[in-house]
């Protein structure tokens, strides 16, 4: 939500920042602006609503010298998408100027002490009050940047991830971070600001990520120095080499990333096992379980939190542990968890499931387990991010970054590495047998070539795609491994289609649901050969029986559902466990291929942002 970005160094900083934002893009894309002090000293701000490429419209025929500055591109919480609410936000006296992500609660409250201090404000954004904080206690004080902005930081209450320029130093950035990320790139005498890694990588792989609750000064002459905002003691750099490559971040000939990350789900999903399942088969090395191999034997309950997508792969981690382990399992939202006073303790582990690392509720969730003395565990994507650096222990997916809004290879990579941690549990507690384990793990290693297989229907499913583009609503439908497949489906549909999708237990249907079902509402139906085959094929009749049209996801082979469903899908045969990793695949192609034919803007749709962090 927001992303930030920053340069200071002996290179223009213009170029360096719009590149920065086309990289944050996905995390908020309704306005963005740069703030730069140029080469005579003046502070140039340039804001546009809408996408960068408006900003850099605006921009093109202005001053755009100046070797420091800071930018943003903003996904509104506080104040309607404008050029006036767009960041940078600029104190009264026009000289210091600021970008924020996250929020500020209580700014109503600073508003009114600082008006009636004769500040007034031209937003409607709480990121102003901040700005407007620094340059009163850096007037009042008499102080420097640095202790305005620490003792602002001091005062406010919320989240935020925050860059601050003064353009009577163009020489220095103030950076300080509060529950919303913050990473700084160093290359010799250059230093990059940013929300993630990703605008940094093309210039350097060495990065410091800032912790809670602290402030770097970034100097032309001293360099990085970093404090704690609450204690003012320095604290100790600590310097990450980085591994990504730049071309990761790049759409590789695709029209979008979502469906370079949907096609490239056979390599992620060899990444993410790899060095995972010995080369004998026999076992499963995660060493983040391993390392805490009493806890995982001993706990009495595991809660998985999540959000969105996420939250369905986590629907899918409860039947693999539970089937495997026989730990009991419960899987909450982790917006709701945060707030319900949870029964939680030092029995208990909290496995926070995510794969910005950065999801706010995710991360307060979190928190909150392990205030209450619960062993926390992430399972996340974005390394270095802030739920694994909150946890005990944990395992990455390792799919590399996602760029596409609408998560497709990281809800393969959270159930992969789910299942390998059922799988190594469940050996650990002596309920797994060597023959199971050699059996599901072999899969496991078999799933990046079915689904190339699975591929091969790709120009089918476009048809397909041809035929219901303008449906108004769907259903889908799914039981056991699978409902949370169809929930994925349906929610995949919603995001970037915008046609009204429902997901729901195939049995369930029939106690309300079904009342819907008629020529104009097509169900998709995951009807794989599991435990409840049978019982998912009389689910069909029943939609076939009022009229309803169906798409079948079904088992190579199948002839019984082929002989009544409308069109069907066919996936391999798989263990029953992963078959959610096949069927998930043709409904990401036919969700992207339905929006592409709307003319959806599928990598950045509308409302959205890729990286939630705020409430
Ligand atoms: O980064 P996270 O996995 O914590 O994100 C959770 C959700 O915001 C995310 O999965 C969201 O639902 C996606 N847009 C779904 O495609």
């Amino acid at each position: 939500m927001c992303g930030i970005v920053g340069y200071l160094g002996k290179q223009q900083a213009y170029q360096i920042l719009v590149q920065g934002l086309h990289r944050l893009e996905y995390r908020g894309y309704d306005s963005s602006g740069v703030a730069m002090i140029s080469d005579s000293g003046a502070l140039n701000i340039y804001k546009a609503k809408g996408k960068v490429k408006a900003l850099e419209d605006h921009a093109k025929d202005k001053d755009l010298s100046g070797s420091i500055g800071i930018a943003h591109t903003r996904w509104a919480t506080h104040g309607e998408p404008n050029d006036i609410n767009a960041h940078p936000h600029c104190s009264q006296s026009q000289n210091i100027a600021l970008v924020h992500n996250g929020t500020i609660e209580n700014y109503n409250v600073l508003k009114e002490a600082l008006t009636q201090q004769g500040y007034t404000f031209v937003s409607e954004t709480d990121t102003e009050v901040v700005v407007q904080l620094i340059e009163y206690i850096k007037t009042k004080n008499n102080c420097s940047l640095f202790d305005a902005v620490k003792e602002a930081a001091r005062q406010v209450v919320g989240a935020y991830a925050i860059a601050v320029i003064d353009k009577n130093n163009p020489d220095e950035i103030i950076a300080a971070r509060q529950s919303s990320p913050l990473v700084i790139g160093i290359k010799d005498d250059e230093y990059f600001l940013a929300s993630d890694a990703t605008p940094i990588i093309e210039y350097t792989n060495k990065v410091v990520y800032l912790n809670d609750g602290e402030i770097a000064v970034i100097n032309r002459k001293d360099g990085l120095r970093v404090f704690d905002i609450k204690s003012r003691s320095e604290a100790k750099i600590c310097i990450t080499e980085l591994k990504m490559s730049i071309e990761e971040l790049e759409k590789g000939g695709y029209p979008h990333f979502m469906l370079k990350e949907i096609f490239e789900q056979p390599k992620t999903l060899a990444d993410c096992i790899s060095g995972r399942i010995s080369s004998d088969g026999k076992r499963v090395v995660l060493s983040g379980v391993i390392e805490h191999k009493e806890k995982f034997l001993n706990a009495n309950r595991i809660i998985i939190v999540a959000c969105g997508t996420s939250w369905h792969a986590a629907l899918i981690g409860k039947h693999l542990i539970e089937d495997f382990c026989r730990t009991p399992v419960v899987v909450e939202y982790a917006s709701e968890f945060r707030y319900c006073n949870p029964v939680v303790g030092e029995n208990d582990i909290l496995i926070a499931l995510s794969q910005s690392g950065e999801t706010a509720d995710t991360l307060a969730a979190l928190e909150l387990a392990k205030s209450r003395g619960a062993f926390v565990f992430g399972i996340c994507n974005v390394i270095g991010s802030s739920i694994p650096r909150a946890t005990h222990s944990g395992c990455y997916i390792h799919v590399g970054p996602e760029i596409g809004v609408a998560s497709t290879k990281a809800f393969t990579g959270q159930v992969t590495v789910l299942a390998m941690l059922a799988l190594l549990v469940g050996q650990m507690k002596g309920l797994v047998s060597d023959e199971t384990l050699e059996k599901v793990a072999s899969d496991i290693r078999r799933v990046p070539l079915l689904i190339k297989d699975i591929f091969k229907m790709n120009d089918r499913i476009q048809d397909l795609a041809k035929i219901f583009t303008y449906a108004h609503n769907f259903l889908y439908l799914g039981r056991g491994y699978n409902y949370p497949s169809a929930l994925e489906g349906a929610l995949k549909l919603k995001e970037i289609s915008y046609i009204h999708a429902e997901g729901y237990p195939a049995a369930e249907m029939k106690h309300g649901t079904i009342a819907l079902i008629d020529n104009d509402m097509p169900s998709v139906v995951i009807a794989i050969k599991d435990n409840v085959y049978e019982k998912t094929v009389s689910n069909i009749q029943q939609v076939k029986a009022r009229g309803g049209k169906v798409v079948a996801i079904v088992t190579e082979g199948d002839t019984v559902v082929s002989g009544m469903a409308d069109y069907v899908l066919e996936v391999p045969e798989i263990s029953e466990c992963l078959t959610p990793l096949l069927t998930s695949i043709p409904l990401q192609l036919l969700a992207y291929y339905i929006a592409v034919n709307k003319g959806r803007n599928v990598d950045q749709p509308r409302n959205l942002a890729k990286s939630v962090t705020v409430e």
